[in-house]
């Protein structure tokens, strides 16, 4: 599976249908990078180093490029020597291969089970000069068609400043003509999928928030030209952490492309001292030549198996019901337990009481910080609501936002230097509040005492872990000025430190993370919590394009989506009930509204969801997903759903925009067997497979607000 031909200087990295090469350069022992793409079963010519040395005077393709080399491109490493330069030269030291993935200390990762078919392969570079090593780790997920990447500094040497440290570059040298995509948006949309031509230069994606952010994903994909949902070559990367990224693709004039992905250098300058060492993130690449369904599906499993962890990885999911939409901060327990009780009547498992229970929160402008209940709206306490909600069958959810501190609460009255915040400033407020400092260890503390104490203290099934402003002036009162530029990642690093902390403690909790929607919807987040809400636009066609966009990377199986009431709180649509319902029902489902207000009809159709997402969350969850329609180039979004053993086919239509007058439109299936027949459940007529794939189903799309998920058992 990984291989080291020693004759050729070759290492090969294979997946059960991928291959990613590599050449130890024999003039000067320089790693360079040789190919990724199609599985090779045979061996590549070493007539592809003349290229390294030849053609490529300038700019040679390194497997983890450095400046102080005739590269100039974007380097994978740079770092100010303490000889005031900037020079690495990296080449070959030593390698090793061992089955399994090792951990990454602190930071979150795909990881390997004793059964699995993985390997690693570590290979060791070298600069005797400045006395540095770099320990480029691949691990090769042979089922899964995936590599995880990551590069580890060690310093030998003297002091040196890390001002950029890349998880991963590739170079694609003779690109040819390729597009590049990405997934960008904004608060309430989150993830709208962006395809351009990679031109010549530096096209690039970042965050520079300290948060992954809402603007764009950590995640890029390069693709050919002709490269379509279901064919064509893909190449995904993306980065499991969720705080500032860099991620981008650079044409320079010889047509030579390369992909980088990582922490981004912005404001970052990490001091390593002789005997320290530095890890990356970790970076997930994927090919696929079965285009972006084929890449989505590769990222889905490997997420929904290899990176989520704990009992909720493969266990049935509770259907929530949220009171945010339904009450905002205005509510008290009696509203809440009669909310509770109209979702036990329709079969919802979870009671969420969302932001407004603690210290004398009645709007958003106080209290972050302050984890006790508000006994003005919750008088007999959090512990005796979450028995009464018991009491009715239902498990009781709780939401914190802990990272965050308001200037108006005891916690920042006591510690004001906690907020995170350049000294002598007084700092930005956003939403009201201040973030707090994690690169302090008492801060993480703190907030691991606050949120455990009440975990403990009440019968908690379920949290939802909100984040609702990015950094801004971002400072530490505690480090010195020249450590000011490790901030940010000491951040990531706290907040890392504290997520396992609490999920080890309380592994029969669900966690749910949030950030003002959607705004660290990424892998990181997903290590410690498998679900992540989607976004606060909760209009259900608003959310088809979300979706779409969210499942290119992430398995509907962590994405939280909701029913909610109409006119729409965000854009003020008004969308059919059922619509509402088919929208979020692939994903995690439940409800953000007060179901007390909803007709009998409604309650009807809510009752049915239930039990339709109850007897199919397996096959949304764990099944295969093949996008058929995209809401972006259509009118109608349609997404099939087939489940492991292939035996129960899901499609699930919506009409963004019926049009009149116009014939049924006949949507063609995916991945089902030619020869088999498909049993549709609710009309019981039969269908064969290459009937379903080649003609298809039939989609009225002239009615008002079309949608139907139907279910297909083959016999
Ligand atoms: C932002 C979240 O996305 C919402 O769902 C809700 O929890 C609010 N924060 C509460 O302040």
């Amino acid at each position: 599976m990984i291989l080291f031909d020693a004759a050729d200087n070759f290492f090969y990295i294979h997946t059960e249908n991928t291959t990613y090469a590599m050449a130890i350069r024999q003039s000067d022992k320089s790693l360079m990078h040789l190919y990724w793409g199609r599985r090779l079963e045979g061996k590549i010519d070493t007539e592809i180093m003349n290229n390294m040395d030849g053609v490529y005077i300038y700019e040679p393709p390194f497997e983890y490029s450095t400046y102080g080399t005739p590269d100039m491109r974007i380097p994978s490493l740079d770092a100010l020597t303490d000889d005031g330069t900037r020079v690495v030269k990296l080449t070959f030291k030593e390698y090793s291969i061992s089955s399994g993935k090792p951990q990454l200390k602190g930071l979150p990762a795909t990881y390997s089970e004793e059964k699995d078919n993985v390997q690693t392969l570590e290979i060791t570079l070298t600069d005797e000069v400045q006395n540095i090593d770099v320990i480029l780790r691949y691990t090769s997920f042979y089922d899964y068609d995936a590599i995880a990447r990551n590069a580890e500094i060690i310093n030998h040497g003297k002091k040196l400043h890390l001002n950029s440290v890349m998880s991963a570059t590739v170079d694609f040298y003779n690109m040819p003509k390729s597009d590049f995509i990405t997934l960008d948006g904004a608060w309430t949309r989150e993830r709208m999928v962006t395809r351009r031509q990679v031109t010549s230069g530096n096209q690039n994606i970042e965050s520079r928030m300290g948060g992954s952010g809402h603007m764009h994903n950590p995640f890029i994909a390069v693709c050919g030209k002709d490269a379509l949902e279901n064919r064509g070559d893909v190449f995904g990367f993306s980065l499991v952490y969720s705080g500032s990224f860099t991620a981008g693709i650079e044409l320079n004039h010889y047509n030579s492309g390369r992909a980088y992905i990582g922490i981004n250098p912005f404001h970052f300058d990490w001091i390593l001292e002789n005997g320290e060492s530095f890890q990356s993130p970790e970076a997930v690449l994927v090919y696929s030549a079965d285009g972006f369904g084929g890449m989505s599906r590769i990222f889905h499993r490997l997420y929904r198996e290899r990176l989520c962890r704990g009992k909720y990885r493969d266990a049935e999911r509770p259907i929530v019901i949220n009171n945010w939409e339904a009450t905002y901060f205005n509510f008290n327990e009696e509203k809440i337990l009669n909310i509770a009780k109209k979702a036990a009547e329709i079969g919802v498992d979870v009671m969420v009481l969302d932001d407004g229970w603690f210290g004398k929160r009645d709007s958003d402008n106080c209290s972050l910080g302050d984890w006790y209940e508000d006994r003005n709206k919750l008088p007999d306490g959090l512990k005796a609501l979450a028995e009464k909600i018991n009491a009715l069958g239902l498990g009781f959810g709780l939401w914190f936002e802990p990272e965050m501190v308001s200037p108006d609460s005891e916690l920042y009255r006591a510690h004001p230097d906690w907020k995170l915040c350049a000294s002598g400033r007084e700092g930005t407020l956003k939403r009201n509040q201040y973030i707090l400092d994690l690169s302090r260890r008492e801060v993480c503390e703190y907030i691991y005492n606050s949120v455990s104490s009440v975990l403990r203290r009440v019968n908690i099934k379920y949290v939802k872990w909100d984040m609702n402003r990015f950094m801004t002036e971002v400072g530490s009162a505690l480090l010195p000025p020249e450590r000011q530029g490790e901030v940010m990642h000491r951040y990531m690093l706290g907040l890392y430190g504290i997520l396992d902390r609490i999920v080890t403690e309380f592994p029969h909790i669900l966690f749910e993370s949030c950030a003002g929607g959607g705004g660290r919807f990424d892998p990181g987040m997903l290590y410690y919590m498998p679900q992540t809400w989607v976004s606060d636009d909760t209009d259900a066609k608003e959310r088809l394009y979300i979706q779409h966009g969210t499942s290119m990377v992430y398995p509907y199986s962590a994405m939280g989506c909701h029913v909610s009431s109409c006119p729409n709180h965000q854009i003020g649509r008004t969308t059919p009930f059922e619509m509402r319902c088919n929208v979020a029902l692939p994903g995690q489902f439940g409800f953000e509204l007060d179901l007390n207000k909803c007709n009998d009809k409604e309650l009807e159709l809510a009752k049915a969801a239930v039990e339709k997402h109850r007897a199919l969350q397996n096959v949304f969850h764990f099944g295969d997903c093949y996008r058929l329609i995209s809401p972006l180039t259509d009118d109608i979004a349609v997404t099939e759903f087939v489940s492991q053993d292939k035996n129960t086919v899901i499609v699930s239509i919506n009409s963004i925009k019926p049009t009149s007058n116009i014939l049924p439109q006949f949507i063609k299936l995916e991945a089902l067997e030619r020869n088999a027949v498909y049993k549709n459940a609710e009309t019981g007529k039969t269908y064969i497979g290459e009937y379903l794939m080649n003609i298809g189903i039939q989609f009225k799309n002239n009615r008002e607000h079309g949608t139907s998920v139907s279910v297909f058992y083959k016999e």
